[in-house]
């Protein structure tokens, strides 16, 4: 069930995926979850605009090492700078490009982009076409329908006709945002309307969820967002690779977070991955107290080897 998987020629070890994730799936925590084995890695979703206009912080989000195979997820809703974006040097390292269109933050969709392109199908259609056109792989993440309406099949087609190589389907309506059971019979119909690959996400939590949802689906992989975030080593889990110890993952993210992104990103955003990574444990409420009054990233190790 869990297996290589290629796509458009881009060979993954394997088809347990780490979702984009605003605001984590930085390269230090998308190093670490290949570590531990996931197979195909996508920064969060990035700004076509941020970057046509050369934003530094819009850079920022797409930094990465060499390893391979490796996605990064743009958002917009002009073809034109999409397709720029795609043929940008920022992105040139990237294997495959996923596009944004399930985002429900408000800010988003009323700028017309994210799950907004699932309102305005024939811009859909050309955003895709467009950034298939600069030569890269390209795939599109999007939900199953907005206010009631479930589109999954139709949308499935879309994207394949218009070049995607390989879709993920969010088995959520917009205004579900992130509740509720994913509706299998919807990423079903998506999976049987193409022939490209069918990633499914949402709702997955342990091997089981994994398991039932590629059952229920009929998918060609699955797609991990949050349980990654709480639990890196959801990978593992899924798919028996070699365990790491957690202090281990921890010291080393938070090296390799102060070395890229300075010493008090790291202490902040640190604190909140060794607060989640808690989670479930004795004392957790007391050890996340502790780390939130952490005021550098040594307080924050020293603390790190106490929990873990
Ligand atoms: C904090 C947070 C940030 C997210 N950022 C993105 C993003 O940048 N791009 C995207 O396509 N989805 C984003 N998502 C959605 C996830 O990728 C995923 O589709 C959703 O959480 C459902 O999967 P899950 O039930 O396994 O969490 C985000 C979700 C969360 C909770």
């Amino acid at each position: 069930m869990f297996q290589p998987i290629d796509i458009a020629g881009l060979h993954c070890p394997n088809n347990v995926f780490l979702a984009p994730l605003a605001g984590y799936t930085n390269y230090p925590f998308r190093k670490m979850c290949m570590r531990l084995g996931a197979g195909l890695t996508f920064t969060e979703m990035v700004s076509c605009k941020g970057l046509s206009y050369g934003n530094e912080e819009t850079k920022k989000l797409l930094y990465c090492g060499t390893e391979s195979p490796k996605a990064a997820q743009i958002f917009g809703n002009d073809p034109a700078i999409m397709r720029a974006a795609c043929e940008s040097e920022a992105l040139a390292p990237f294997d495959l490009i996923d596009i944004n269109m399930g985002c429900p933050v408000p800010k988003v969709v009323k700028n017309g982009e994210g799950s907004a392109l699932l309102e305005n199908l024939p811009l859909a259609e050309k955003v895709i076409a467009a950034c298939v056109k600069s030569g890269k792989r390209i795939s599109v993440k999007f939900r199953i329908g907005v206010n009631g309406n479930k589109i999954a099949r139709e949308f499935a087609r879309l994207c394949e006709g218009a070049g995607a190589c390989m879709i993920t389907v969010h088995g959520r309506l917009r205004e579900q945002v992130y509740a509720g059971e994913p509706d299998y019979a919807e990423i079903a119909a998506a999976k049987q309307a193409v022939s490209i690959p069918v990633i499914a996400n949402g709702g997955i939590f342990s091997k089981a969820d994994a398991e039932a949802m590629m059952g229920r689906t009929g998918a060609d992989g699955v797609m991990i967002a949050r349980a990654a975030m709480y639990d890196p080593k959801i990978f593992c889990k899924i798919l028996g690779t070699a365990d790491v110890p957690l202090l281990e993952l921890f010291l080393n993210e938070l090296e390799e977070t102060k070395a890229l992104y300075g010493e008090k990103f790291a202490c902040v955003f640190m604190r909140k991955m060794a607060a989640f990574y808690t989670r479930g444990m004795r004392g957790a409420a007391e050890w996340k107290r502790k780390l939130f009054s952490a005021a550098t990233t040594e307080e924050v190790a020293a603390l790190a080897k106490e929990i873990f």
